[in-house]
């Protein structure tokens, strides 16, 4: 039993009913700058040196924190970006595949997933996900049997099983790509997120858990991606290690063609300082988490997502409070309207999937047109019911929800149960 005393009867928030937690009882903030952030930024800003692409002069936040979260992820390199998008596009266009080739993407996941295919000029083909974990698994890689990559994404607070995917693809030339911009700090097995493929990529935008506001990497163990990867995000420069005073600290090695998807130093900066605090917070969501999961669990018609086993750290994004079944008039938009107004903290429908998604546009942009053809033509008709159930049923809540005192658990757990309460009889009438 959960303990968790459910009034089936009372008036929702949204109706105008009291709410379950009092209006003024704030939530954690986000982001939350670490200690050493205001002096980290103040020694940017004074020192003369606001980018890795400005003349050389004492030491970059951009290569320590290069160093820091190499050893954080446990791979022999990082190369910081400027977004996690520009990340994934730098991660595929290191594989060395040919224009056009078809790269497998979850069909739920941030837009970015598939734009960063298209503007690596290879075909994002979508794929289902599991409606459990809301992740790709191995029979997806089954079902589209030309793909040469897949970009096997960690989602909201799952993780995809990489080591089974590596397997499956590994034999037959598939390469695999692991997008952990939504998992820094999630453990599989003991292994980190991003160390799990032969590319790891995050994100550090604002909403992530590791952020300086705009910011990504990519991370390998494999040295001869290392130079290729640096040239890919500095208009065709790497690093140098014997530039003086003055010079420059990248040289035109120049064996493919970059563009500028560089850090700044401001934002390597934050990330220096925002590092050192992140398992202390991973480990107070994680067990919020877990409260959360044990209060929920006799609440008929709601679950989280199921845990796999062998994830044995979870880093939390977006959590996805599944409600399922919904009576008819009473959509996911309608609920996470309806949970906002009982616990004050911002609830939301996932973004639509990939299939229908209104930011998935490729036609617009004349470059792409020979690849947005054979998109359209290769998804007429298909349909990926796991990610449109998810889309359908679930409602997010940000992860910073999860940061506060165990209390927080109990309001959250008794707004979930109010409306589906409310929900359940709507379906009953
Ligand atoms: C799974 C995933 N991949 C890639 C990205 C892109 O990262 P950015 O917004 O930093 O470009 C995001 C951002 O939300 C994401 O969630």
């Amino acid at each position: 039993m959960t303990g968790l005393r459910v009034e089936t009867g009372a008036v929702l928030a949204i109706d105008g009913g009291s709410a379950v937690r009092a209006p003024e009882r704030e939530w954690p903030g986000w982001p939350v700058p670490g200690p050493a952030a205001e002096s980290h930024l103040a020694e940017v800003l004074h020192g003369g040196r606001w980018a890795i692409t400005s003349p050389r002069r004492g030491d970059l936040f951009e290569r320590r924190f290069a160093r820091m979260f190499a050893r954080y992820v446990g791979t022999r390199h990082c190369v910081p970006t400027d977004h996690g998008s520009s990340a994934l596009v730098i991660a595929l266009e290191s594989l060395g595949l040919a224009y056009g080739d078809p790269v497998l993407v979850p069909a739920l996941t941030w837009t970015a997933c598939a734009t960063a295919v298209l503007r690596a000029g290879l075909l994002p083909v979508l794929a289902d996900v599991d409606p459990e974990t809301g992740c790709l698994d191995v029979s997806a890689l089954r079902a589209d049997d030309d793909v040469r990559a897949v970009v096997a994404v960690h989602w909201a607070c799952g993780m995809a099983d990489i080591p089974a995917i590596e397997e499956f693809a590994s034999v037959r030339g598939i390469q695999v790509v692991e997008d952990a911009a939504q998992a820094h700090g999630a453990r599989w097995l003991g292994r980190p997120a991003g160390s799990l493929g032969r590319l790891g990529c995050f994100s550090m935008q604002h909403s992530k858990v590791l952020t300086c506001g705009e910011g990504g990497a990519v991370v390998t163990d494999d040295d001869a991606l290392l130079t290729r990867l640096e040239e890919l995000r500095a208009d065709s420069r790497s690093w140098r290690d014997d530039a003086r005073p003055g010079e420059l600290d990248l040289r035109e090695s120049a064996t493919v063609l970059g563009a500028n998807f560089c850090l700044s130093e401001f934002g390597a900066a934050l990330l220096c300082a925002q590092l050192p605090q992140l398992d202390a917070q991973n480990a107070v969501r994680e067990r919020n988490y877990e409260r959360l999961r044990e209060l929920l669990v006799d609440v008929p018609g709601v679950r989280l997502l199921t845990r796999r086993p062998e994830q044995d750290r979870v880093s939390l994004y977006e959590v996805p409070v599944v409600f399922d079944p919904l009576p008819p008039h009473r959509d996911n938009s309608w609920v996470a309207a309806a949970l906002t107004a009982e616990v004050g903290m911002r609830a939301y429908p996932p973004r639509a999937p990939l299939q229908r998604s209104p930011l998935l546009r490729p036609w617009t942009k004349p470059a792409l047109a020979p690849l947005s053809e054979r998109f359209v033509a290769r998804h007429r008709g298909r349909v990926f019911p796991g990610a449109d159930r998810l889309a359908r049923h679930a409602v997010l809540l940000h992860h910073s929800a999860f940061l506060g005192p165990e209390s927080d658990m109990l309001d959250l757990a008794r707004g979930i149960a109010k409306v589906a309460g409310h929900l359940r009889k709507v379906g009953r009438t």
